[in-house]
Order: structure tokens, then C-alpha cells, then sequence
């Protein structure tokens, strides 16, 4: 496949006529981001970097770090330990909703926020700020450099916070938390507070399309069977109650948050980040989703794409 030079200037060009939805104002703070701000990085498997538009804006990464801290849960604990407490099933509900097994009382997935706060929980070290550290370090080899927490928001995040407390009580009861309630819940709310640009989430997506191994820094952040997985579980839940229409539409794991970030994942081939903060009802970012839908169909990025020729595999 070859992308022209000049396709990333161009596709923020044909969405950004697009004014619909809102900024997120449900934590203060991110009620001060640009609308405007428009940005897209694409980064490939062979290391090479691609952005336009506001790429290097900084944002708080928010539900965008919930498939990298899973996968960072997966490589510590091991796929088996960690689905005994947060299962991989879709839950077409939306993030903050109360979504947990009616027999187990696990969370349905790790990309809502009952079962992210139950990966928080599960991070290396005993309080909460250790298991800040963790992802704070985590994160950073994903994204090949150090990443800063964006302070007004964190306390922004603990003012309004009560709805995830309340989840973390929840997760504590049927004893899936790895922590106390306070200690998960700072935990996440530290984690949704790292500062990240789009081309930051282009580098962390690609690392999970280049089987786990970062293609800028060469540092294998994660195994290749725990990115496979983590990809997997981003296409089933990762847009929320509107992952089933996302996958059918644009046909690319990826992961949205509430400050306007997509990461989305073409297995093999590139990681793409994309930030615009303008929401739809759903909570993923309108132009973000104008983009990605545009790349993919143009480019046949859909992972159940047909490339051409049959195969016949008794020849
Ligand atoms: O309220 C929260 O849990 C946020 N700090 C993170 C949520 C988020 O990004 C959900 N996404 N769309």
C-alpha cells in the first residue's frame, strides 16, 4: 500500500467542516480544551512517522489508556489471572455504566470504566502512588517517551469522581479489586491524567500492530500474544455501546476518550492516533470517527477487507 504524501493534511481538511457534538464538561477541566483543535498522526510497524495537523497537542489520555494498562496487567499477571477478574465480553453499554457479571461480579471488559478500575488496581506496587509509576512507566515505553500528569485535571477528576468510586465498592464486594477502593480509584484517576499528543497514541497503537515490540524506540513493551489479545478485546469493546457498529463500519481495533483521543490499531501495519474534542452522544470524538472512517475506506484498512486472490491450503 502507498499514502501519498500529502493524504493527512488533506483528510483533516475534508472533516473539518464537522461541528457537530460537544467538548467534554462533565470534568471541568476538560471543558477548556480547543473545539477546533484537529490533529492525526499515522505511525508504521517500520518505525516511520507520519502527522499533520495539531498531532503534538497535548491532552489528557483518559479512557485511551485503558487497552495499554490492560495489556501491561496481561504481561504482569497472565491472561488466565487477570480474566478471573475482568471478563472480555462487549457490554453495549456506556463507560461509566454499572456493567458487571451477574454471577461473578466481574466487569464485562477492561475498556468501560468498572473493569479499567479493576486493571488499575491490578498495577505493580502497594499504594497508589507505586502503582501510578507503573503506568506512568508503562505508558511511557508504549509511547517511547516520558509522559507528565496533567494536575488540574487529576483534581478535577477526584471532585467528580464519585460515580467510579462507586464502581470500585462494587468491583471491592465481589472481590475482583487488586486493591483498596481508594487506592484503585487514584490510581485511575492519575492514569486518565497523563498528558499525551495524537502522535503519542499513533506510537503506543502501533506498538500493539507491531505484535507488542515499540517500532520507534525497538523496546518490546509486551508479548505478541498479549497485544493479540489486547487487540482483540479493543475490537469487541473499544468505542463503547458503539463498538459493534464501529467494527462492522470502520473495522479497526481502537480505543476512544472523553478528551477527544482515538487510537485504532491496522494489525501489522500502523498504529493512527487522532484528536478532535467535539464528543457524540456516545463520548467518542465526531471528526476522530469522520477520519478514521475515511483512512479505512479509502485506504481498505478494514481487518475483514478481502485483498484479492483465493487459497487453497492442500496446495
Ligand atoms: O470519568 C472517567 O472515568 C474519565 N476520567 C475517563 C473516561 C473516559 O475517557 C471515558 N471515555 N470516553
Amino acid at each position: 500500500m502507498h499514502v501519498p504524501r500529502g493524504l493527512l493534511p488533506d483528510v483533516l481538511d475534508r472533516v473539518r467542516f464537522l461541528t457537530d457534538g460537544e467538548v467534554a464538561s462533565y470534568i471541568p477541566q476538560l471543558a477548556l480544551a480547543d473545539p477546533e483543535g484537529l490533529g492525526i498522526a499515522v505511525v508504521s510497524t517500520a518505525g516511520k512517522v507520519y502527522q499533520a495537523g495539531d498531532a503534538d497537542v497535548p491532552f489528557t489520555i483518559q479512557s485511551v489508556s485503558k487497552p495499554f494498562i490492560y495489556a501491561l496487567a496481561l504481561q504482569v499477571h497472565g491472561i488466565e489471572e487477570v480474566s478471573t477478574r475482568v471478563g472480555v465480553e462487549p457490554s453495549g453499554e456506556p463507560f461509566n455504566a454499572i456493567s458487571l457479571e451477574e454471577d461473578t461480579g466481574r466487569p464485562m471488559n477492561p475498556m468501560i470504566n468498572a473493569g479499567a478500575i479493576v486493571v488499575s488496581s491490578l498495577m505493580e506496587g502497594s499504594n497508589a502512588a507505586q502503582k501510578t509509576e507503573s503506568i506512568r512507566t508503562g505508558l511511557a515505553a508504549f509511547a517511547g517517551r516520558h509522559l507528565d500528569i496533567d494536575e488540574a485535571v487529576y483534581e478535577s477528576e477526584l471532585e467528580t469522581g464519585d460515580r467510579n468510586r462507586a464502581l470500585a465498592h462494587l468491583a471491592h464486594a465481589a472481590k475482583v479489586l487488586g486493591s483498596s477502593v481508594d487506592v484503585a480509584t487514584e490510581t485511575y484517576f492519575r492514569q486518565c491524567s497523563l498528558t499525551v499528543t495524537a502522535r503519542d497514541i499513533a506510537v503506543m497503537a502501533a506498538t500493539l500492530a507491531n505484535a507488542g515490540r515499540n517500532p520507534v524506540t525497538n523496546e518490546q513493551v509486551v508479548s505478541e500474544s498479549v497485544a493479540r489479545w489486547t487487540m482483540a478485546v479493543m475490537a469487541g469493546s473499544g468505542m463503547y455501546d458503539a463498538s459493534g457498529e464501529w467494527l462492522a463500519r470502520v473495522g479497526l481495533p481502537a480505543k476512544s476518550g472523553v478528551s477527544g483521543g482515538i487510537a485504532a490499531v491496522d494489525p501489522g501495519r500502523f498504529g493512527i492516533g487522532t484528536y478532535s474534542p467535539r464528543l457524540d452522544a456516545r463520548g467518542n470524538s465526531v471528526r476522530g470517527i469522520a477520519l478514521l472512517e475515511t483512512i479505512s475506506a479509502e485506504y481498505g484498512l478494514h481487518v475483514f477487507a478481502h485483498h484479492g486472490g483465493t487459497f487453497d491450503p492442500f496446495e
